[in-house]
C-alpha cells in the first residue's frame, strides 16, 4: 500500500470512529463512563471471523453486552488455548450463563474444507471441519444437491462445536458444581440476516446426550 493510500485509509477509519463515538454520546451521554467501569456481558459468542457475521450487529447489541471469540469457521478445538482461555474467562470471571456457538451458511472455511484445493497453512485448521465431514459422511452424502450438502455441513459443524464446548473441562466443572450454564447451537443466514436455532441446546450432561441422539451419526 502506498503511503498516500495508507493515509487515506487511516483518516477514513479514524473519522468513522469519531463519528460513531459522537453518535453514541448523543444517544446516551453516560455510555462510555459506564462502559469504562466494567463490562458485564451475559453471553459468550463463538462465531466465524467472516466480516459479515458480527455478533453485536446480528443481535443489535452495544459494546459491553456480548463477549466474543471468533475464528475461521467457528471451530472449538480441544487444545486451542486461545479459545479455551476465552471460555474460562467468560464462565468463571464474567459469569456468563449462555455460550452461543453460531455458524453461518455460505461459510468460506466450511466450503474450502469440502474442496480438494490447497490453501496453505489454513488447510491444517480446516482439517477439523473435514473431521466433521467424516463423522457425518453418510448423512451428508445422502444429500445430492451440492449446495444443500454444503448447508448441512455448516449446520453439522455448529453441532460438533457445541459438543466440543460441552466437553471442555470448564463446562464439565461448571455442570458438576450445578452452576447454571447453557450451550446453544445457532446458525445465521447472510442472505436475510436471520438466525436459526439448530435445536442443539445443552444445559447439563443429560441434555448433551439428547443432542447426540438428535444430531449424532446416523
Ligand atoms: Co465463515
Amino acid at each position: 500500500m502506498s503511503g498516500k493510500k495508507d493515509k487515506v485509509m487511516r483518516e477514513m477509519l479514524f473519522k468513522r470512529n469519531e463519528e460513531w463515538a459522537e453518535r453514541m454520546l448523543e444517544s446516551d451521554p453516560e455510555f462510555f463512563k459506564r462502559l469504562h467501569k466494567q463490562q458485564s456481558p451475559e453471553y459468550l459468542w463463538i462465531g466465524c471471523s467472516d466480516s459479515r457475521a458480527s455478533a453485536n450487529q446480528i443481535f443489535n447489541l452495544d459494546p459491553g453486552e456480548i463477549f466474543v471469540h471468533r475464528n475461521i469457521a467457528n471451530v472449538v478445538v480441544h487444545t486451542d488455548l486461545n479459545c479455551l482461555s476465552v471460555i474460562q474467562f467468560a464462565v468463571e470471571i464474567l459469569k456468563v450463563k449462555h455460550i452461543i456457538v453460531c455458524g453461518h451458511y455460505g461459510c468460506g472455511g466450511v466450503k474450502a474444507a469440502m474442496e480438494n484445493h490447497e490453501h496453505g497453512l489454513i488447510d491444517n485448521w480446516l482439517r477439523h471441519i473435514q473431521d466433521v465431514y467424516r463423522t457425518h459422511k453418510h448423512e451428508l452424502e445422502r444429500v445430492e444437491v451440492p449446495n444443500d450438502r454444503f448447508r448441512l455441513l455448516c449446520e453439522k459443524n455448529v453441532i460438533e462445536q457445541v459438543m466440543n464446548v460441552c466437553h471442555t473441562t470448564i463446562v464439565q466443572k461448571t455442570w458438576r458444581e450445578n452452576r447454571e450454564l447453557s450451550i446453544h447451537g445457532w446458525i445465521y443466514s447472510i442472505k436475510n440476516g436471520i438466525l436459526k436455532d439448530l435445536n442443539a441446546c445443552a444445559s447439563n450432561p443429560e441434555q448433551l446426550a439428547e443432542v447426540y441422539d438428535r444430531h449424532g451419526v446416523n
